[in-house]
C-alpha cells in the first residue's frame, strides 16, 4: 500500500496512485449508477461518453449523493479507510460522502468569454440558464471551498471516463518556490478565484487521471479545469476533514504526549504550539493550525499574523480578519458577519463541531 504521507510533504501537494485494483471496480460502479438513472451505454468507453447529455450528467450526480450512495461507500471505503487510519489515527471522526465531479460540453466562445459568477441563497452559479456543469472550473485552492476545516483537508479523486486533454481536464498549479496561499480575489464573482496574473505567474500541470487511477489533493492544492469541454466528464471524490491533529505525530512524526503536561487547557494549548512552531517553518500547511491556536488563544494579532505568512502575497487586512474568524465557525471567509468579528467574541465559546478550531480543542482532549 503507497504511503499517502508524501502528499502533504511534497512541494507539489497531489499524488497519484497507479498501483492499486481500483480499476476492477469501475464497471461495477457505472452499472450501479446506471440501475438508477435509466442510462444504458458504459459511458466509460469515449464513443458513448461522448453521447451523454446535460440531462444524464445531472442524473448521474443526482444518484451518487442519493439512491447509488451507500454501495458507493461499500465500493469505495477499502481504497479509503485503510489510508485514513494510517495517516490520521484510529480517533478520526469522519464519514465517507461520495460526489460526482461531472462536466458537460461548451463552445468556444464559453471558453474564452470573462463570465462573472453569482450568488443566489448562498449558492454560486455561473450563469442564469446554463447549469455550472457547463463551464471550466475556476482556478482556486479548496481550503476556503471546505469551510476552512483544515489545511490537512484530504480530498480522493477517482477519474470513470477518459482523462482526454478536450474533456475539461483537472489541471494543478505547481508553487514556484514554497507553498502557500496564491493571490485571489472575488472580482469575477467567484469568491477566492485565483487572480490572471497570479495563474500566469505558475506553471500547471495536467496529471494522469487514466481510470484506475487515485488522485490525493489537499486543501493547498491549486486546481482548475482546462477551458475545453468537447466531451463530458465524470469523476468521483471523497473529500475528508481531519477531526484532530493526531496527523502531526503519524505523518510529522512528532510526539503529542507532552501535552498532558500541562495543568490548565491554555498551558496544554502553548506545549501543542510549541510543537507546531518549528514544524511549520519546514511545513508551511501547519502555518494555518498555527494561526487557529493563535485564535484560541485569544491573540487575534498573531493568528493574523500567521495567516498571512501562509498567503503568497499582501492579503488585505479586512479579509484576513474575515479569514481568522471563519477557522472557528467552519464558514467560508466571505461568509463571516461582522457581528462575528465583535470585541465580545468568546473565543473558547463561539467553537463550531468540526470547525478547524474544534480539531484543536479535541487533540487536546486526546492528549490530556
Ligand atoms: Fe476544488
Amino acid at each position: 500500500m503507497k504511503n499517502y504521507k508524501d502528499l502533504f510533504l511534497s512541494k507539489d501537494q497531489y499524488l497519484i496512485d497507479s498501483s492499486t485494483d481500483f480499476k476492477r471496480k469501475i464497471p461495477e460502479i457505472i452499472s450501479l449508477i446506471n440501475k438508477y438513472s435509466d442510462i444504458t451505454s458504459d459511458w466509460s468507453k469515449i464513443e458513448k461518453t461522448s453521447q451523454l447529455t446535460e440531462k444524464n450528467l445531472d442524473k448521474i450526480q443526482k444518484v451518487v449523493s442519493n439512491e447509488a450512495q451507500k454501495d458507493l461507500v461499500s465500493i469505495f471505503s477499502p481504497y479509503i479507510e485503510p489510508h485514513l487510519k494510517k495517516l490520521f489515527g484510529n480517533n478520526l471522526k469522519y464519514k465517507i460522502r461520495v460526489s460526482a465531479q461531472v462536466k458537460s460540453c461548451w463552445t468556444d466562445k464559453v471558453s474564452n468569454e470573462k463570465r462573472k459568477g453569482f450568488f443566489v441563497d448562498k449558492v454560486f452559479f455561473e450563469d442564469k440558464k446554463k447549469p455550472n456543469i457547463a463551464f471550466p472550473t475556476r482556478a482556486h485552492q479548496d481550503l476556503d471551498n471546505n469551510g476552512n476545516r483544515g489545511s490537512h483537508t484530504m480530498i480522493f479523486y477517482f477519474q470513470l471516463t477518459q482523462a482526454l486533454q478536450n474533456s475539461s481536464a483537472l489541471e494543478f498549479g505547481i508553487f514556484n518556490d514554497q507553498i502557500g496561499i496564491l493571490p485571489f480575489s472575488s472580482l469575477w464573482g467567484y469568491p477566492n478565484e485565483i487572480t490572471e496574473n497570479a495563474q500566469k505567474k505558475i506553471s500547471w500541470a495536467t496529471p494522469d487521471l487514466t481510470p484506475g487511477n487515485i488522485m490525493l489533493m489537499t486543501g493547498l492544492t491549486p486546481h482548475r479545469s482546462n477551458k475545453i469541454g468537447q466531451v463530458p466528464r465524470v469523476a468521483l471524490n471523497v473529500k475528508i476533514q481531519p477531526s484532530n491533529l493526531s496527523y502531526l505525530n503519524k505523518i510529522y512524526g512528532v510526539s503529542l504526549s507532552n501535552i498532558s503536561s500541562g495543568s490548565n487547557f491554555s498551558e496544554k494549548l502553548n506545549i501543542l504550539k510549541n510543537i507546531i512552531v518549528p514544524l511549520s517553518k519546514k511545513h508551511r500547511l501547519l502555518l494555518y493550525e498555527l494561526s487557529v491556536i493563535y485564535f484560541l488563544l485569544g491573540d487575534v494579532q498573531n493568528a493574523k499574523q500567521t495567516l498571512g505568512d501562509l498567503c503568497l502575497f499582501n492579503i488585505d487586512n479586512k479579509i484576513l480578519e474575515k479569514w481568522v474568524y471563519a477557522s472557528t465557525l467552519k464558514k467560508r471567509m466571505y461568509q463571516v458577519t461582522e457581528d462575528e468579528i465583535s470585541k465580545e467574541f468568546k473565543f473558547l465559546k463561539n467553537i463550531v463541531p468540526f470547525s478547524s478550531g474544534d480539531a484543536i480543542l479535541e487533540t487536546i482532549k486526546l492528549n490530556s
